[in-house]
């Protein structure tokens, strides 16, 4: 093992969440930093994300090394969005969850989830259909609303991205748009990969595959209901949708699919998304559809993500799955604890030697 914990050079791959934040933290603790990004930030996964901060409501019953390593992320958010917030920046917009079920078997699914997490301690309170429309006046009047969740937070992903951006600049990082083909030919001492379902081409014994996702943007018109204030995370007939409100609207995600690198966005999908968000906020009508767009979640065989060392010179950052946000913070300090030799005990369920 190399003596690393000099400060050092360090090219960083992947211009996402994951790469920008783990830019900004290794060059505010005095590495020398370069971002290799291949595409404009309006083009990047994180750009197209809906923002939800919701280990909770996401979480799925026995998956707990994912639920642990969120929730030790999600303790560090409030102190990253204050760092972020500093200047311009508006990252927050909305606090708190409605986990809702549109039929039987819905609500049966929704009462496993939240029975484990109450078995585990977790804050899940049960919540009444009088509660959840005193709450959210614009639900729709047959749901089954199941449980809330106070603690978890919505973030404007495109305003972090770019706040993320600004701070790793300011901090001494250098940002390259170039594609990197090879991690031989970079002159820097140490590499991160961070380049999300691109990351097995990098480094092929590692297994990333995209998962597509489309997600729409609505805007609110002068005589549209208002938008939720809180996240609504609805189960309807086995489909799952998500609101996550914004100042001004609402983003509404999002499908999954196996289909490769693939990011058209298909009629089937708008469809659904639209049917499954008027199912639940019936107000969806009336707005205005100002973005339609798909994504690639990158995912490994177990749901968690890739964070650590790979050999001497290469470590990961990759594999963030539905959970790329909210595992930012994290995931940057696990990089820099590598780096300086001392690895994080709470990343230790992600070390990508797990596989070997
Ligand atoms: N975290 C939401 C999604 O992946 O669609």
């Amino acid at each position: 093992m190399p003596d690393v914990t000099e400060r050092c050079s360090v090219a960083v791959i992947g211009g996402g969440v994951i790469g920008s934040t783990v830019a900004w933290t290794l060059a505010e603790a005095g590495h020398r930093v370069t971002l290799y990004t291949d595409r404009a930030v309006e083009q990047s996964t994180t750009w197209v994300a809906g923002g939800m901060l919701a280990p909770w409501s996401e979480a799925w019953p026995g998956d707990s090394g994912l639920l642990d390593l969120s929730l030790a992320s999600m303790r560090a958010w409030p102190g990253f969005a204050a760092r972020l917030e500093q200047d311009e920046h508006r990252v927050i917009t909305a606090r708190g969850s409605l986990a809702v079920a549109a039929d039987e078997g819905d609500v049966a699914d929704l009462h496993r989830v939240m029975a484990w997490l109450e078995a585990r301690g977790e804050p899940v309170a049960p919540l009444s259909r009088r509660e959840a429309r005193a709450l959210e006046p614009g639900l729709a009047a047959g749901l089954r609303p199941v449980f809330q969740v106070q603690d978890e937070l919505a973030v404007d992903n495109r305003a972090t991205l770019l706040a993320l951006r600004e701070l790793a600049v300011r901090a001494g990082a250098t940002i390259e748009q170039r594609r990197i083909s090879s991690l031989a030919s970079l002159p820097q001492d140490q590499v991160v990969v961070a380049a999300g379902p691109w990351t097995s081409e990098l480094l092929p014994a590692l297994r990333v595959r995209p998962v597509k996702g489309e997600i729409m943007r609505l805007a609110r018109r002068s005589f549209s209901a208002p938008p939720p204030r809180r996240i609504v995370r609805g189960w309807v007939r086995g489909r799952h949708v998500y609101l996550v409100p914004r100042p001004d609207g609402m983003v509404v995600g999002a499908t999954q699919h196996e289909a490769g690198f693939d990011t058209t966005v298909t009629a089937g999908g708008v469809r659904d998304l639209l049917a499954d968000a008027e199912a639940v906020f019936p107000g969806v009508a009336d707005y205005a559809i100002t973005d339609m767009s798909a994504g690639l979640r990158p995912v490994t065989p177990d749901n968690i993500p890739l964070i650590g060392r790979v050999d001497d010179r290469t470590l990961v950052a990759a594999g963030h799955g539905r959970n790329g946000m909210l595992l930012a913070p994290l995931t940057g300090s696990a990089i820099l604890a590598e780096l300086d030799g001392q690895p994080l005990a709470e990343a230790a369920a992600a070390h990508p030697r797990r596989f070997a």
